[in-house]
């Protein structure tokens, strides 16, 4: 019986690797000219670690076991509570800002679907010591800057910007009491997911009063920073975090996203730790998930024991990406190399093996990816089998030889030449 593999992971064959590599070298090139070093931490780590913030939906789809030395563990499901703990426990080491980033591989027991699986890779970028909005803007700006790239147009994604600390001044505005804000959030977070009647129902069920889930459905639907006074009084903290949020959209308009960027009140976002600005990137053609999601996290290094120092960053998955890049042609199968061959060295009869082994072996040292033909089968075959494999080069090793040349044939134009093997090594 052939064993299928697990649902909600993947297999990755070399073109799906090359996929893999093509995204993940562009996450790499982005963190880095954004001024991000990279980091990584355990595979899994304790259970309570995400059982003190993450909140119940990353909770319930957690893969959890016990050790022999019965611990509670659990394979990790984002990275940003490792990132807390790790800076914690060097925090008078590490120089601050940190900018970090990282890619980790995740595994969430959730329903899989389109462009959510079990086990997928995350980008994530992260800026931790900086209680300033431009922070925010650097990592929107990032995670921007790497879709832009891509050959993505504001017509394709927006970042969906809003901020809970505007949320939370709303709501206590409205008589929603501080202590029911956390229940409040995930519900709030469902809004795009749900049918209309069903969100309108579980608010009642939460909040009790028909007038106050009338003000909270018309503030859900503000997509201007503008209309929100139309709708409610603003106190003081209200204006503070409005003022804040302007003041994000006018850095985002300097450093030149503003096309790409939304001000939109219903991302809420489901995790707990969020504080402040938060956003999620959206693909604006289809009805795919998020893309991206992220903000602020001020309490998290706290909450896990640390000082009270301030953070924001954003995680982006691998899955909907893919799906996105491909419905805009902007990545084809076939498209990107499994595998990179400069020469192929082809000969005309087995006594040559030793030399072809020998050339190999001299050009491999020199850091050029070669490969040869395992039988002297026909010349022709051999070319076949280079053009197979991509190669740039062939070199052929005929009766030439005796006289100390080799054949170059250049696989691209068909132009070929005969040069002298000590020359063509010096030049190499
Ligand atoms: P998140 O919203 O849970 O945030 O995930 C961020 C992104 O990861 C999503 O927008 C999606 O692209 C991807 N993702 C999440 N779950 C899955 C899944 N089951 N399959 C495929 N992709 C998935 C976080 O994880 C935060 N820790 C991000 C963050 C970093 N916030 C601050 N720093």
């Amino acid at each position: 019986m052939k064993i299928p593999p697990v649902k909600g992971t993947r297999d990755f064959y070399p073109p799906q690797m090359a996929v893999h590599n093509f995204i993940n070298d562009g996450w790499k090139r982005a963190s880095i000219r954004n001024g991000f070093e990279e980091y990584d931490g355990p595979i899994f780590e304790y259970l309570k670690m995400y059982q003190i913030k993450s909140g119940d939906e990353i909770v319930d789809q957690l893969f959890n076991f016990k050790d022999r030395g019965d611990r509670h563990l659990a394979i990790r499901p984002e990275i940003t509570p490792t990132l807390a703990r790790m800076v914690n426990q060097q925090i008078n080491a590490l120089s601050k800002p940190i900018k970090w980033f990282s890619v980790p591989r995740l595994c969430r027991a959730e329903r899989p679907q389109k462009g959510r699986l079990r086990e997928f890779y995350q980008w994530n970028i992260d800026i931790i010591g900086i209680d300033d909005v431009l922070a925010d803007a650097e990592i929107i700006f990032t995670t921007i800057d790497y879709l832009r790239q891509l050959g993505l147009k504001p017509a394709d994604v927006k970042a969906k910007i809003s901020s809970r600390k505007l949320l939370a001044a709303l709501l206590c505005n409205i008589g929603i009491p501080e202590e029911k804000l956390d229940s409040l959030y995930p519900l709030l977070d469902k809004k795009a997911k749900l049918p209309a009647d069903t969100f309108e129902e579980l608010l009642k069920e939460n909040v009790c009063d028909g007038a106050k889930v009338k003000t909270i459905l018309d503030l859900m639907s503000v997509d201007s920073v503008e209309k929100i006074s139309d709708i409610i009084n603003l106190n003081q903290e209200a204006q503070a975090a409005l003022d804040e949020i302007k003041h994000l959209f006018d850095l985002l308009a300097v450093m030149d996203i503003g096309e790409y960027c939304v001000f939109d009140m219903s991302i809420v976002r489901g995790l707990a730790y969020y504080t402040g600005v938060v956003f999620e990137v959206h693909d604006m053609v289809g009805d795919l998930r998020a893309i991206a999601g992220g903000g602020r996290y001020d309490n998290l290094l706290r909450d896990f024991g640390g000082p009270a120092i301030s953070a924001t960053g954003m995680g982006m998955g691998d899955c909907v990406l893919e799906i996105l890049l491909r419905q805009r042609g902007l990545l084809k199968d076939g498209q990107l190399q499994t595998r990179k061959v400069e020469f192929f060295v082809a000969y005309v009869n087995d006594e040559l093996l030793k030399n072809v082994l020998e050339i190999t072996a001299r050009l491999r040292q020199a850091d050029i990816s070669t490969s040869f033909s395992y039988k002297a089968q026909n010349l022709k075959k051999q070319l076949k089998q280079a053009a197979a494999l991509n190669a740039e080069k062939c070199i052929i090793l005929g009766d030439e030889l005796e006289q100390g040349q080799i054949v170059i044939k250049d696989m691209s134009t068909g132009e070929q030449s005969c040069v002298d093997m000590g020359e063509f090594f010096k030049n190499l």
